[in-house]
């Protein structure tokens, strides 16, 4: 089964054809980070404008470099929910247009679920194998620009969120403090490459443990940054602040993670969204996942962040369950991917 995917939640317009759940035959991303660099930020309206003006041409493209035409799609999978309104409803628009030229079905994907499925895309240029798929129930790290949440997804479309967190999200902590450190926009890869030079202890940034719960906090952490940034007596390097900002991030994100693990029996570990990108993130959570003895799935770089063949993979696994919409289908801005454990 071949499946268009459309994601458009944020500032990346991207369309995707993918192969039973698994193969990538094309992944076309049009970043718009160059144009809302200047802003610090994603701008919704500057954000809206650009997809009308990108989504058909990736639509196109998406197409062509899998070889396909509309005739040898056999559904759309779109991303209707959480996201920017404005421009939710670019991505929903052309999905149901084209699925009203050709009748085929639309299958509406929660974008943090699109997130999750990404591990299920790791497997090359052959169709997935089964022995080699996510272990279930996993415990799921998703962190990008807009969520830090740890999810127990049990089965395919069946999820409890375990944490989240109570303010930022670790995404926009590290684009805050790339702007208090006069970075550039998305700070996340920039202090990530600072800080392979930096010293990760140089700084004692504060952990936030929030009582029992496995909630995050980065609120006080970003705080902490900004004050340090702006009376840095000591002179420290910018590679030194990055190194101690991110390992401050990263023992709190590894260990919840596998504090949710002891706490939930969950055979694997699977880390998605943008921040899943980050290389101390990466080698931090395969560490901790031998030592545990609990696998660790992380998809490849270009996968992390905003793309359409995570959203066609999770189309896939509804599908199955013949989940579709009809052309009444509509975005919702905020909605959680499922109960609160
Ligand atoms: O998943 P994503 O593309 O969009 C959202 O759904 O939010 O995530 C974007 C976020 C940005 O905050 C960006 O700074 C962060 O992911 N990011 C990273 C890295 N690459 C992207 N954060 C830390 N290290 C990275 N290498
Ligand atoms: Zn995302």
């Amino acid at each position: 089964m071949r499946i268009l995917g459309i994601e458009t939640s944020c500032d990346e317009t991207s369309a995707a054809v993918v192969e039973d759940g698994g193969l990538i035959l094309s992944n076309v991303i049009a970043s718009q980070s160059d144009l809302h660099s200047r802003f610090g930020g994603v701008v919704p309206e500057v954000a809206s404008r650009r997809h009308v003006e990108l989504i058909l041409p990736t639509i196109d493209e998406a197409l062509a470099k899998a070889k396909c035409t509309l005739e040898t799609i056999d559904a759309i999978g779109v991303v209707n929910r959480p996201g920017l309104i404005g421009a939710l409803l670019v991505g929903v628009a052309a999905a149901k247009s084209i699925a009203f030229a050709t009748g085929l079905p639309i299958v509406p994907v929660h974008h943090i679920e699109a997130h999750i499925y990404a591990n299920w895309l790791t497997f090359g240029q052959s169709a997935p194998d089964q022995n080699t798929l996510p272990e279930l129930p996993a415990m799921c790290l998703v962190v990008s620009g807009g969520h830090s949440d740890l999810i127990l997804m049990h089965g395919h479309g069946s999820y409890e969120i375990v944490a989240r967190t109570r303010d930022d999200a670790a995404g926009e902590l590290f684009d805050k403090c790339a702007r208090a450190m006069g970075l550039g926009y998305p700070g996340g890869p920039i202090i990530d490459s600072l800080a392979k030079s930096g010293n990760p202890a140089a700084v004692k940034f504060p952990r936030a443990k929030l009582g029992e719960t496995l909630d995050f906090s980065f609120s006080g952490l970003k705080t902490a940054v900004i004050r340090f940034v702006q009376s840095n007596n000591d002179e420290r390097g910018s590679e030194d602040i990055a190194a101690s900002m991110q390992q401050a991030v990263v023992d709190v994100l590894v260990g919840n993670t596998f504090a949710a693990v002891a706490a939930t029996g969950a055979k694997s570990v699977l880390v998605a969204g943008g921040v899943a990108a980050n290389s101390g993130l990466q080698a931090a959570m395969r560490h901790a996942g031998s030592s545990h003895g609990v696998p660790v799935t992380i998809p490849r770089p270009i996968l992390c962040t905003d793309n359409a063949a995570m959203v066609a993979s999770a189309a896939f696994y509804r599908m199955a369950k013949c989940e579709s919409a009809g052309l009444d289908l509509d975005c919702i801005a905020s909605e959680p991917i499922g109960p609160r454990r």
